[in-house]
């Protein structure tokens, strides 16, 4: 039987304290550690062990019996020689503080997650991208969201706040329900199922969007909570996002398990799209293009070989779109409509993502190997 979910073995205070709040932000309550001793009496029972690089070596010399999800901790840089205890000790990683801190937060979540019996943060995420403006990336957000809700629980997150609004796209009525403001003002940590309670549905997706006038500033912290419950609390996440990266939607596209940049098929569209893709392709490697097909002279496949990615979805002219729209009927009203069936098709080519307890890396930790040259870069989806 697990006593609590998390193990911290450190008796540097400093250390001690960085993990404490990191557990807390994941509502984690962990079992402290201030010696060897001590240390390897709770080894085996956690479902994580935190291991501070103070107390490394000493851990590492009694042979302690090897299990997952031991993870080295360190404030700041680590030197080759902590990499070599991490091996020893069967670390999978070592974490360098502040740099992993996101990273460890979202660790230590989905291990409370998986003890609850939940779902661990398992939602396929797929961001999508305009390759230009208007290119067609909110209505395609729109499509894959509302066939994902057909057969499983989605949510649609809008991340573009100069964009038209998902709701308007998407169909949902006016008034009832959660958006960005209220989650920007209400602070702690987000239940995955609190969230999916306070989001607005239309016809089975839950939809989080800006209030109509000024839209509020939302802080990377919120955006990583709403992600991180939006994740565990849906077999899919579709997010709307905008065409500028900044810091937080670069973190937002390390997470994602496919991004798709909507590209239209005409030479301009494919210019601005390459540069789009450019930034995105520097922080995850599953990034492919639906391509709005028919639109200009430029054959999918040769949009596809001229920009360097796989060509995912072809995403056809779908006639009185915008007379949907407009009536609130959204962008697949009927089944057969090519924005149905090209969202389909995405949907399937879309990876599962990876197991819980097998986050991809991120910024500030580096897989034990560091020593001989390997570390990892950013999260890969
Ligand atoms: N597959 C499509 N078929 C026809 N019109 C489309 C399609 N996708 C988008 N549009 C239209 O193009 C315009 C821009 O779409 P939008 O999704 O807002 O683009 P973006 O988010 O890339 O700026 C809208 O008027 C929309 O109705
Ligand atoms: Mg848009």
């Amino acid at each position: 039987m697990t006593s609590a979910p998390a193990l911290l073995i450190t008796r540097d205070e400093l250390l001690l304290d960085d993990l404490l709040r990191l557990a807390a932000a994941a509502g984690v309550a962990p079992d402290v550690a201030h010696d060897t001793t001590s240390g390897l009496r709770g080894w085996s029972a956690s479902s994580v062990v935190l291991l501070g690089e103070d107390l490394a070596a000493q851990v590492a010399r009694q042979h302690p019996p090897r299990r997952d999800q031991v993870h080295l901790v360190a404030r700041g840089m680590v030197g080759d020689e902590v990499f070599r205890t991490a091996l020893a000790v069967g670390a999978v990683d070592v974490v360098e503080l502040p740099a992993g801190d996101a990273w460890l937060v979202e660790l230590l979540t989905d291990v409370v997650d998986a003890a609850d019996g939940g779902r661990g943060g398992r939602a396929r995420t797929i961001g999508v991208v305009a390759g230009s403006g208007g290119a067609g990336a909110t209505t395609f957000a729109c499509a894959l969201g509302l066939v994902a809700a057909l057969s499983e629980t989605a949510v649609l997150v809008d991340l573009d706040p100069l964009g038209p609004g998902v709701d308007r796209v998407a169909g949902l009525e006016p008034g009832n329900g959660v958006r960005w403001d209220a989650l920007v003002s209400s602070s702690g940590r987000l239940g995955s199922r609190s969230l999916r309670a306070a989001l607005p549905l239309t016809n089975g997706l839950a939809v989080l969007t800006w209030s109509s006038g000024r839209p509020v500033d939302v802080d990377a912290a919120s955006v990583r909570e709403v992600l991180s419950a939006a994740q565990r609390g849906n077999d899919v996440v579709v997010l709307d996002l905008p065409r500028t990266v900044d810091d937080t939607t670069a973190e937002v596209v390390t997470r994602c398990h496919q991004v798709l940049v909507v590209t239209d098929a005409t030479v301009a569209g494919v210019s601005a799209a390459g540069k789009v893709a450019a930034v995105l392709a520097q922080l995850n490697d599953r990034v492919g293009l639906a391509v709005r097909a028919g639109r200009g002279a430029v054959p999918s496949g040769q949009v596809a070989s001229a920009l360097g990615l796989p060509l995912v979805v072809e995403v056809a002219h779908q006639r009185r779109l915008a007379e949907q729209v407009d009536l609130g009927l959204g962008p697949v009203h009927s089944r057969r409509s090519s924005l149905a069936r090209a969202a389909r098709s995405a949907l399937a080519a879309c990876p599962a993502p990876p197991a819980v307890g097998h986050l991809p890396a991120a910024a500030g930790v580096s897989w034990a190997g560091h020593g001989s040259g390997v570390t990892s870069g950013p999260a890969r989806g």
